[in-house]
């Protein structure tokens, strides 16, 4: 299939569990992945990575790709797949440097100034995701029917941190001064990052994704008037256009420590769903499953705790969330941020136990 001239979004198959509790009906059991489910932690991602070293690389080669989505499934059989590929793959393919460095994480050459924009180019960018679109392609090939294959991008506000910072940063300080100026800098970017994600989630969709995430890691960093202006805004235009064209298309939202801000702001996102993170009161998760389902929230900290703590979290998470009649509707679970190299295995195994008892 040439990959700018796809074929329409298959209809959206509800014998998925996961694609059931993202519209709101009862599943029949508790559906359930994990974020970073294909990762370090896994033996058999590590053997992979050992032969390729570029990270980047490993993202844009869809064989591996996709067998690297396949092995937790393999593994532990959830519900859903992730993609594997990175929120940074954005920036690189509008022509941006970036570089993941071993125990140091990504590296980009930042951009901070209007003439910086240039370099980043949105010429024909919905074929340049096309290696990522193999990748969807082959692993919904190879799926059970019976599993969800969830694609993704980061939140604008989160991709636009790594690409002025250059790296992970503690104060967001160029970024939030951006903001605070309002600068045309600051406009040009969004407006940039708002049109490749948006033809990004789109090809992933046209190639079969069955959801897709938008994972708004950094959503917990800025005051209550950024968070307005520069994640919910861009995020509620970012879905309006996706809208527009999946009107059924499952969305997941995952505001990283910004649940509190978004819930108080008494707007509402045309989403199916909310992640969780393990930072959030109970009662604001309860407060927002009144609209959504929701996902999440066990701190992946937990996995690395003995085993009777793991399981006595996790069952107080499912009987707060999902053992009520909305919950049975309207719950995912999940963790409350991705899992740590350092997991355990036989902790996810057991983990996995618990969760499928219900
Ligand atoms: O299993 C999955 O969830 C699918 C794949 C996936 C990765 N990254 C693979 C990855 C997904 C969905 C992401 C999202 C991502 N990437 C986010 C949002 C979620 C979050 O964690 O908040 C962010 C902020 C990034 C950016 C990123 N990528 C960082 C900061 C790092 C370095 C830190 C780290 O965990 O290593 C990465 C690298 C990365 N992305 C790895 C993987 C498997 C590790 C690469 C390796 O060394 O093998």
């Amino acid at each position: 299939m040439n990959s700018s001239n796809p074929s329409p979004a298959s209809p959206i198959n509800f014998e998925k569990p996961l694609l059931q509790s993202l519209n709101q009906q009862n599943p029949g059991k508790l559906p359930f992945w994990f974020m970073r489910q294909a990762g370090r932690y896994l033996p058999e991602y590590q053997s992979i990575r050992q032969k390729e070293s570029d990270f980047i690389k490993l993202c844009l080669n869809p064989k591996l790709a996709a067998e690297i989505t396949l092995q937790p499934i393999k593994r532990f059989d959830m519900d859903g797949a992730i993609l594997f590929s990175d929120i940074l793959i954005v920036p690189y393919i509008l022509g941006q440097e970036v570089d993941f460095i071993e125990k140091f994480g990504p590296k980009l050459k930042p951009i901070r100034k209007i003439k910086d924009l240039s370099i980043l180019k949105l010429d024909s960018i919905y074929a340049r995701f096309q290696n990522i679109y193999e990748t969807v392609r082959l692993t919904a090939a190879a799926l059970p029917p019976d599993k969800t294959l969830i694609g993704f991008c980061g939140g604008i506000w989160t991709v636009a941190s790594y690409m002025i910072e250059g790296q992970s940063s503690k104060t967001f300080e160029t970024i939030k001064k951006e903001c605070f100026n309002d600068s045309e800098f600051i406009k040009k970017l969004f407006e940039i990052l708002e049109e490749a994600s948006f033809q990004y989630l789109s090809g992933q969709i046209d190639h079969g994704c069955d959801a897709v995430q938008i994972f708004e890691s950094w959503a917990g960093v800025c005051d209550e008037k950024n968070f307005n202006k520069y994640i919910i805004k861009p995020t509620e235009r970012l879905i309006k256009r996706l809208r527009g064209k999946y009107p059924k298309i499952p969305i997941i939202w995952f505001p990283k420590n910004g649940c509190e801000n978004f819930l108080a702001l008494n707007k509402k996102l045309d989403i199916n769903c909310i992640g969780l993170d393990y930072t959030v009161h109970h009662q604001t998760g309860l407060s927002l499953q009144k609209d959504y389902t929701v996902q999440g929230q066990l701190d992946p900290i937990a996995l690395l705790s003995n085993q009777s703590s793991l399981e006595s979290i996790t069952r107080e998470l499912i009987e707060r969330f999902y053992l009520d009649a909305i919950g049975k509707n309207r719950y995912i679970f999940n963790l409350g941020h991705g899992i740590l190299p350092n997991t355990p295995v036989e902790n996810v195994e057991f983990l996995v136990k618990i969760i499928r008892s219900y």
